[in-house]
């Protein structure tokens, strides 16, 4: 797109870090929302696509993963939607296998960190641990001379949430993100299901363009044409600009995370390319 046409993005932010260390806690602390009461055995099973509006009615799009396979599945899939990850490090357990694979997945996608040393409300919090243990990784906070940003946070009290979001944002800042609004939709897919009722959902986070209801689209080898679009908090919305995501009815089947979606001009061109993609 010609530069002229570029506008301001919210910055898309993947929360990643060893399991129960409190990713998901520190979204619903973040979106005023309780995510974790309603997970089975408090474990994250879906991938969790959020957009926060901030006071000043900024946005930052969060994405909640299970593990790290749907990070490396897309990026696999050469989907890199994320511009920042937050990784959250348990200030009482430190440094654990899946931070440490958090980590190696971060440099290799080549995305900015930000560090949430979280649950310092705890009697065992060592946060100076922590740094001290990140420096081994070749992780350098500020602190230490680094230019990594850390915070220390707590999901369950409510602190250095404000000071998280700032770092977000220096960080948005410094990336100068930008789409263009004003043209056909493209996207990634986030998560595809079978919904019983619904039928097949994808969760697609759009990266350009605005995708609207009637849209005609191909997704992967699916087409489809938007029948409801419906926003993370199951409000049906119009239309979904650059870095929201959307869940999408009306796809002819399920499509697999980091399927690319493209609107296009009309049903037949739509069934030509999934035939296609189909066929390879
Ligand atoms: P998975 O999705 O299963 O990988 O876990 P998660 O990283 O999303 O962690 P989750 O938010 O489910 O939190 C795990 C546990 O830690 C829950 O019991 C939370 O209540 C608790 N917890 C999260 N943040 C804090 C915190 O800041 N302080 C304390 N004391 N407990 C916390
Ligand atoms: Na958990
Ligand atoms: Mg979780």
């Amino acid at each position: 797109d010609a530069e002229d046409t570029l506008k301001a993005r919210p910055p898309v932010v993947t929360i990643m870090g060893h399991v129960d260390h409190g990713k998901t806690s520190l979204l619903d602390a973040l979106r005023g929302t309780d995510v974790v009461r309603g997970e089975a055995g408090g474990i994250t099973q879906h991938i969790g696509a959020y957009q926060v509006t901030l006071k000043d009615k900024s946005k930052i799009t969060f994405l909640d993963t299970p593990g790290h396979e749907a990070f490396t599945q897309m990026r696999a899939r050469g989907a890199d939607v994320t511009d920042i990850v937050v990784l959250v490090v348990a200030a009482d357990d430190g440094l654990m296998p899946q931070t440490i694979e958090a980590i190696n997945h971060t440099k290799a996608a080549g995305v900015p960190m930000i560090v949430a040393i979280n649950k310092i409300d705890k009697d065992g919090a060592n946060p100076q641990k922590v740094r001290e243990r990140l420096l081994e990784h070749e992780v350098i906070v500020e602190e230490m001379s680094g230019d990594v940003q850390d915070v220390e946070v707590s999901a369950l009290k409510k602190t250095g949430l404000d000071e998280l979001i700032e770092k977000i944002q220096l960080q948005a800042e410094l990336l100068d993100l930008k789409a263009n609004p004003d043209r056909a939709a493209e996207g990634t897919v986030i998560e595809g299901k079978l919904d019983k009722g619904r039928g097949p959902v994808a969760t697609i986070l759009v990266n350009r363009g605005t995708l609207k209801i009637g849209d005609i689209f191909v997704v992967g080898a699916e087409s489809g044409k938007v029948r409801a679009l419906v926003d993370d908090k199951g409000r049906q919305i119009k239309e979904a600009g650059p870095a929201m995501p959307v869940e999408v009815l009306g796809l002819s089947g399920v499509p697999l995370a980091g399927d690319p979606l493209s609107v296009v001009e009309n049903e037949a061109r739509a069934r030509e390319v999934a035939e296609y993609r189909k066929g390879v």
